[in-house]
């Protein structure tokens, strides 16, 4: 690959995804453009033509079994046809119940989708462990494991109670959207249409990949995915149009490498 490991490139995704070699990629956080939004950048005019193109690209980049995370508006992938490249394995839900509720003649849309896709039919990966969340009443569940019948064969006491905390399911409500006042934020002009939560990012790139890794993030904002990459000892391709924020998120990565314990 002629691409720079753990630099984030300046460029054009669509086209700078050709230098990526075929099924060399474990994990693709694709964060672009949801097609709702004024900004130069996210004036699509068909988001769901424009995401099966991203699919078809981008697909031939990861190794079997690798998972890419496609970031939308609910209808981001409806009525386009992804299955001759990816297998979808969930939509998650980013619940975010503290949205403007500023509709008037229908509902407030307050939740954006993470469609998990993987290649192949087996994740190569999924590390439940290092994403489990605390159950909200321990002992209540505790007990609720126990009385309640599976779902799938209806037999008692097969759900396990696990003291490290629970799968934490497709609905995410516990990751809130950064505001003006997050320590976490760069800069105001990256709030609401830029900037992820580091833990929103971490979950994917700690489930769905493993140290050493090579992670793939398409349109890196302000570095957010990068900043986690490094975090968590996983390599990243990345790319970015935006020079300007290219440059936030190398002084967020540098700042964050002084920080980083020493490795001996
Ligand atoms: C939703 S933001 C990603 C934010 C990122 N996850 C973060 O936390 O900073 C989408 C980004 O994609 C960039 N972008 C849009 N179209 C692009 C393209 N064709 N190639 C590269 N970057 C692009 C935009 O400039 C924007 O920064």
């Amino acid at each position: 690959m002629a691409l720079q490991r753990n630099v984030i490139q300046v460029g054009d995704a669509l086209t700078l995804i050709d230098e990526v070699d075929d099924e060399s990629i474990d994990l693709i956080v694709c964060d672009g453009p949801y097609g709702v939004t004024q900004n130069e950048w996210d004036r699509i005019a068909d988001i769901q033509t424009y995401n099966l193109e991203l699919i078809r690209k981008f697909s031939s980049k990861l190794k079997d079994g690798g998972a890419l995370y496609l970031f939308g508006k609910p209808n981001c992938i409806d009525f386009i046809d992804y299955r001759p490249y990816l297998n979808l394995k969930r939509k998650i839900v980013w619940y975010q119940p503290s949205r403007l509720a500023q509709g008037r003649i229908n509902y407030t849309n307050n939740y954006d989708i993470i469609c998990y896709f993987i290649k192949g039919d087996r994740p190569s990966c999924y590390n439940l462990d290092s994403i489990r969340v605390s159950q909200l009443v321990e002992l209540e569940h505790r007990l609720r494991c126990e009385r309640v019948p599976s779902v799938t064969n209806g037999k008692y006491g097969k759900t396990k109670f696990n003291g490290k905390g629970k799968n934490p399911g497709d609905v995410w409500g516990d990751i809130k959207q950064l505001t003006y006042k997050s320590k976490e934020l760069v800069c105001r002009d990256a709030l609401n249409t830029i900037q992820k939560p580091e833990k929103l990012i971490e979950r994917l790139v700690l489930a769905s990949s493993n140290p050493g890794d090579l992670v793939l993030d398409p349109f890196a904002g302000v570095g957010t995915c990068p900043v986690v990459c490094q975090q968590h000892g996983r390599n990243f391709v990345a790319f970015e149009i935006n020079p300007e924020f290219v440059n936030l998120a190398n002084a967020r990565l540098e700042k964050q490498v002084k920080q980083l314990p020493l490795v001996v």
